[in-house]
């Protein structure tokens, strides 16, 4: 089947790679002309892992091209899918107009049935405006039904999330519409759920959630674990052998980053408040995510007392391991706090310098651990590479001016650390 992807970010890109490598054509759209280039050129403008390779193989064979007009592919492909971003804007609320744009765009596209797809993490009810949106410019008699198909894939796992999903969740009343999308998704195994549009916009949103609020708690029982002289990662393994709460999602640390769940959960909350209902446990869940990073840098402070004047070497800036993206990364504002204070900051992370280099300023980026930590008097893990967790910590601690570690992700045992003779601090432990 023809496909057209509106939007190559994370996203879209991945999405639009993992149809092709299931057999269809696809097209990819972007508005960014040098995010095309890059992409004609055989070159990825993000890093996830095996991504290329997948690119490459589809290109190869004819399944996969990308293009910066819309026109062309959206008149050719019965499916349309929308997958621009939906930055938030100041007030948290998620900024739609690039999904309205695309919508008209597509609108005067449309010769033929189609089924036109919200890919994209929109509140409860986008749906409804794309339709409206696209039925004041289409031409007369033209059929068309608004799909919302939401995406859970993870970066760092995003392949391995997208060719082989939990769930695939299928918003629309329409018969036609649920056709065309379970022939586009005929060779997937996994459960499919079939549903109105709102409550497939819903489930997106409160899944993230859910999962934030899971980070949330047990980051606040780590808290108390703390306090108590009990070990959080201890605690997580009792709570989630239980079935009922599952052991993922339960590791403590600095809170969550990136580019989903703060602005996901934040949207939540606003749209439910304006539709009535004031869910303050998602204002909680925001507002432990934020205290967790204070408490980290409360600690870091208390270690080195005087701030001013010390090195401090980072390992790790992305959000989380596996990837290159520093949205919503708790490196950034770590970084930023401790430079306010005077300290003089050494990085490293194996993907993620080069969009670390556009958001900080004054960081002195190294090649690899031993050189951050190259007399270095604090160290700060702040993403669990596995690079990081298979380092030489004998070296690490010789190389230090003051061997003193601040694991913000527990990916050290204490004990081992203590042995070493390092000063090690790490998050419920
Ligand atoms: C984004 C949202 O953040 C996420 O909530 C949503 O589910 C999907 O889109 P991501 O793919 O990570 O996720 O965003 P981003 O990497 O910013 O990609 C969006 C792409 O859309 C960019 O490449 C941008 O150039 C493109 N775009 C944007 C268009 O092609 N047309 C537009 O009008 C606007
Ligand atoms: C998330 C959702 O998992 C995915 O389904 C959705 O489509 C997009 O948002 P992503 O943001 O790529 O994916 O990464 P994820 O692995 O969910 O991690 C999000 C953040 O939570 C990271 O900062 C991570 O470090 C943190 N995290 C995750 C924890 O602190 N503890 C955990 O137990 C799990």
């Amino acid at each position: 089947m023809k496909v057209a992807i509106i939007g190559t970010g994370y996203v879209g890109l991945v999405t639009g790679t993992v149809f092709s490598e299931c057999g269809h054509e696809v097209t990819c759209i972007d508005n960014n002309e040098d995010k095309i280039k890059v992409l004609q050129s055989g070159k990825m403008p993000i890093f996830e892992p095996g991504l290329d390779e997948m690119v490459a193989r589809n290109v190869e064979a004819g399944r996969l091209k990308f293009v910066t007009d819309l026109a062309q592919p959206v008149e050719e492909s019965p499916v349309v899918f929308i997958a621009v971003g939906t930055p938030p804007t100041p007030s948290g609320k998620a900024d739609l107009s690039y999904i309205e744009q695309v919508a008209r765009q597509i609108a005067r596209h449309v010769n033929e049935y189609k089924v036109i797809v919200e890919k994209s993490t929109v509140p409860v009810q986008t749906g409804e405006k794309v339709k409206m949106t696209i039925e004041k410019t289409v031409g007369d008699g033209m059929a068309f039904d608004v799909v919302s198909n939401p995406e859970f894939l993870r970066e760092g796992s995003a392949l391995e999330d997208a060719l082989n999903p939990d769930r695939i969740v299928i918003g629309t009343t329409s018969e036609r519409a649920r056709g065309v999308m379970k022939e586009l998704y005929g060779n997937f195994k996994c459960p499919i759920i079939m549903t109105d549009i709102k409550s497939a916009e819903i489930i997106k949103h409160a899944a993230n959630s859910f999962l934030a609020m899971k980070i949330s708690y047990i980051n606040a029982v780590a808290n108390v674990c703390e306090r108590a002289g009990a070990n959080v990662m201890e605690v997580a393994e009792g709570m989630g052998l239980d079935r009922r709460i599952g052991k993922n999602f339960l590791y403590a640390g600095i809170g969550y980053g990136g580019s989903c769940f703060p602005k996901d959960v934040d949207a939540f909350e606003r749209i439910s408040t304006e539709l009535g209902y004031e869910f303050n446990l998602l204002r909680e869940v925001q507002s432990i995510n934020k205290q967790q990073r204070k408490i980290f840098l409360r600690k870091v402070e208390q270690e080195l007392w005087i701030v001013k004047g010390k090195t401090i070497g980072v390992l790790g800036l992305a959000f989380k391991p596996n990837t290159d993206d520093m949205r919503e990364a708790p490196a950034v504002e770590m970084i930023q706090e401790l430079q306010a204070q005077g300290a003089r900051i050494k990085a490293y992370d194996p993907e993620a310098m080069s969009n670390a280099r556009e958001m900080l300023n004054d960081v002195e980026y190294c090649t690899d651990a031993y050189e951050v930590a190259r007399d270095a008097d604090c160290l700060l893990l702040m993403t669990e590479w596995d690079e990081f967790k298979n380092m030489d910590m004998e070296r690490i601690r010789d190389a230090m001016a003051h061997p003193t570690l601040m694991d913000a992700r527990n990916v050290f045992d204490p004990q081992e650390m203590i042995r070493l003779g390092m000063e090690y601090r790490s998050i419920g432990r």
